[in-house]
């Protein structure tokens, strides 16, 4: 297992923040956070544990005795596992909790699980009582190099996904990579879903690297240097993008690359059969087909056929999963929330390590493209 620590520096004005990727950092939770002289969480103050039964079965008790070694006052709230419960339902039990445990302006939220939990807490602490802390321990991959980075908050609504929430930055995002030795291998492979997008979007190198390994479809098959690239360059780019662009006026709605046609599919397969970086890596190879016919870029077949291979080395579904329908997908295309004036935004892909957002991709080109990649 690696040991080499990094911290990337998150720029953002009056809220600017460490993510530290450090191998048995879960350890120092509570150090990091009560750390002397500028404590980013006064010892003393209470902070609310929030996870799910099978994450902190694992990490719990790890976790709260670094935060008690460290002074702090826990309590926790133990969630339903699944993007089911990611509801205002499971908000409100958050906030009973809170006021359970009379949680104030100075205590904290932490953020043990993976994006639903991120997500969840991070809504809970933004609201509660007008905003307190929230500090994020993701132990997914895609938590540690997408969700918990950032500031997006938030749980579903019945007609769509993430529809409700808040911008919310975390005090500190704590990476121990360690604890992805326990995730199911189908949730590593939607991990390195989003870690592909970065090197398409914004980190060529990132891309060339994962072209260089031997497999990516298994965590025990990463090297720890690749690990360490992978986690290093994904956090980075988010770090870089965000710091542009907090609020996604602009540069950052290109790490939705994949998410237009994700989402849709992620909605109309119920967001149980299919997951969340499954939905995103075919969404990745509509988004780079449908460049490639625009061609109103240097993207071309062969940038779109080397992205193909590595979702294939990751053992990533590359098409649209039978009996999926396009017209249905068409119109969730249009209810999803990056339509601006009704017109469906897509992030394409310019040349590798680079994207740009249209709202020009016609009904008729996205359909031609969605028919192609249909299941035979
Ligand atoms: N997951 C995309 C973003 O944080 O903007």
């Amino acid at each position: 297992m690696m040991t080499t620590k990094t911290t990337i520096r998150v720029n953002i004005p009056q809220d600017a923040y460490d993510v530290r990727i450090a191998p048995g950092g879960l350890d120092y939770l509570g150090a990091w956070l009560s750390a002397e002289g500028t404590p980013l969480v006064k010892p003393g103050q209470k902070v609310l544990v929030v996870s799910n039964p099978v994450v902190f079965e694992l990490y719990g008790e790890r976790a709260i005795a670094s935060l008690t070694q460290a002074g702090y006052q826990v309590c926790q709230c133990i969630l339903p596992a699944g993007e089911q419960y990611k509801n205002m339902a499971s908000i409100e039990k958050i906030h009973d909790a809170a006021y359970e445990n009379r949680l104030e302006r100075s205590s904290a939220m932490v953020a043990l699980g993976g994006g639903v939990i991120g997500d969840m807490t991070g809504f809970a602490a933004a609201t509660w009582l007008r905003g307190i802390a929230v500090v994020q321990v993701p132990t997914s991959l895609l938590a540690m190099v997408d969700a918990s980075m950032g500031g997006k908050t938030g749980v579903n609504h019945p007609k769509g996904k993430n529809l409700i929430g808040a911008f919310h930055q975390p005090r500190m995002v704590l990476i121990d990579p360690q604890v992805l030795e326990t995730l199911p291998v189908r949730e590593f492979r939607a991990g390195v879903a989003e870690v592909i997008k970065y090197g398409v979007i914004w980190d060529e190198p990132l891309f060339e690297a994962l072209e260089a390994a031997n497999r990516l479809d298994d965590f025990t098959e990463v090297s720890d240097d690749l690990l360490q690239t992978m986690l290093k360059h994904s956090c980075q780019a988010k770090a870089d993008v965000v710091s542009q662009d907090v609020k996604e006026a602009g540069i950052r709605a290109i790490l939705n690359y994949g998410h237009t046609v994700g989402h849709a599919v992620e909605s109309l397969t119920g967001y149980s059969k299919i997951n969340h970086g499954e939905a995103v890596a075919i969404g990745m190879v509509a988004a780079a087909r449908i460049a490639e016919a625009m061609n109103e870029s240097d993207w071309d077949g062969a940038a779109t056929a080397r992205q193909q291979v590595l979702l294939e080395k990751t053992q990533l579904p590359t098409q649209l999963p039978d009996g999926i329908n396009i017209d249905e997908i068409l119109v969730a295309l249009k209810s999803d929330k990056k339509v601006s004036e009704g017109k469906v935004r897509f992030v394409l892909p310019k040349k590798l390590g680079e994207a740009f957002v249209t709202d020009q991709v016609s009904d008729e080109g996205a359909r031609r493209v969605l028919k192609a990649i249909v299941t035979e």
